[in-house]
């Protein structure tokens, strides 16, 4: 495969095997650590892969696009991008393909105008899993008869979870005809400090007399803001009903310990799958342009019966 600069041509584990550059978000989240395992030792186990070449940068878009460019300078085989916002990719993945380097996107996904910039992603249908989060929501308020008072806690500005949670939520909500307010909606950038930071404003600002539900775009935030509910001698889950997505095992303890009521699970343990892909993208094989991994959700009922299921 000529477009793929160095390493082994067939990526097929004749050779040295494929060069692989992987330019990951960050380290905001127990799921953002569990894909990072997953994917490293997914390449360490995997023969076809000669090497992986990881970077976390730190949330930072910045850090990101250098990381793609020494990779390009590198000459990898494959780029692999978990990119932490929608826009601002033209520029480098332009100069990726000039190198004749493919990309892969892995988790989060780009702006439509640049698809033809990336080979495939593999990853989470976020819009589905915000449409899981709606419809529970809409069931669970459907008789509540004055409105139903929402407080919302998005992930990183910009992002494809963020944006894509968002949508797939009130797209249900207003297709459910259900009579909601949202009361305050601010980004905690998908960590536990800054959702426990976002949620003390909340309770400043608006109280909590009357608010029905926090929709929190991630374990971290939700987590964080049930600590701010604590400190504000408010009993969350019961006081207000929260909805959480990833489904980490701390997610699912809170659960347990009736501090909230709905998780939509975001699977981050794609590895193995990712290096498949990786292998059919520099073998030059057709694949779809998106592929969605499995993904549940999860009520009261089911938390205790989950938890020791859970893998981060
Ligand atoms: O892109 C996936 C999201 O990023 C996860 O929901 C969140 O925990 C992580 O930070």
């Amino acid at each position: 495969l000529t477009a793929c600069g160095g390493g082994d041509d067939s990526g097929d584990g004749g050779g040295d095997g494929l060069v692989v550059g992987f330019a990951q978000v960050g380290a905001e989240s127990a799921w953002r650590t569990a894909n990072s395992a997953s994917v490293q030792s997914a390449a360490e186990a995997d023969e076809r892969i000669a090497e992986l070449k990881f970077v976390d940068a730190q949330q930072d878009q910045e850090k990101q696009i250098e990381a793609v460019r020494n990779f390009i300078t590198q000459q990898v085989d494959v780029i692999v991008l978990a990119p932490v916002v929608e826009t601002g990719w033209t520029d480098v993945l332009q100069e990726a393909a000039d190198a004749g380097i493919p990309v892969v996107l892995a988790d989060r996904g780009i702006e439509a105008a640049d698809e033809d910039l990336y080979v495939t992603r593999l990853g989470s249908d976020f819009t589905e899993e915000g449409r899981k989060a709606g419809t529970w929501a809409a069931e669970t308020f459907a008789a509540d008869t004055d409105g139903t008072r929402i407080l919302e806690l998005q992930g990183t500005t910009g992002s494809a979870p963020a944006n894509d949670r968002k949508a797939g939520f009130f797209e249900v909500l207003d297709a459910e005809g259900l009579d909601y307010e949202i009361v305050d909606s601010q980004s905690g950038n998908f960590t536990a400090e800054e959702g426990k930071a976002v949620m003390e404003t909340f309770i400043t600002t608006h109280g909590l007399e009357g608010v029905d539900l926090l929709y929190a775009h991630n374990d971290e935030m939700g987590l964080g803001a049930i600590q701010a509910i604590e400190e504000a001698g408010f009993t969350p889950g019961t006081d207000i009903q929260i909805i959480i997505v990833d489904g980490s095992k701390a997610g699912f303890q809170a659960g347990v310990d009736g501090k909230l009521n709905y998780i939509v699970e975001c699977n981050p343990v794609f590895g193995e799958q990712l290096m498949d892909v990786v292998v059919q993208v520099a073998d030059g094989e057709t694949v779809e342009k998106f592929t969605p991994v499995e993904e549940g959700a999860f009520d009261a009922t089911q938390f205790e019966a989950e938890l020791p299921n859970r893998q981060f």
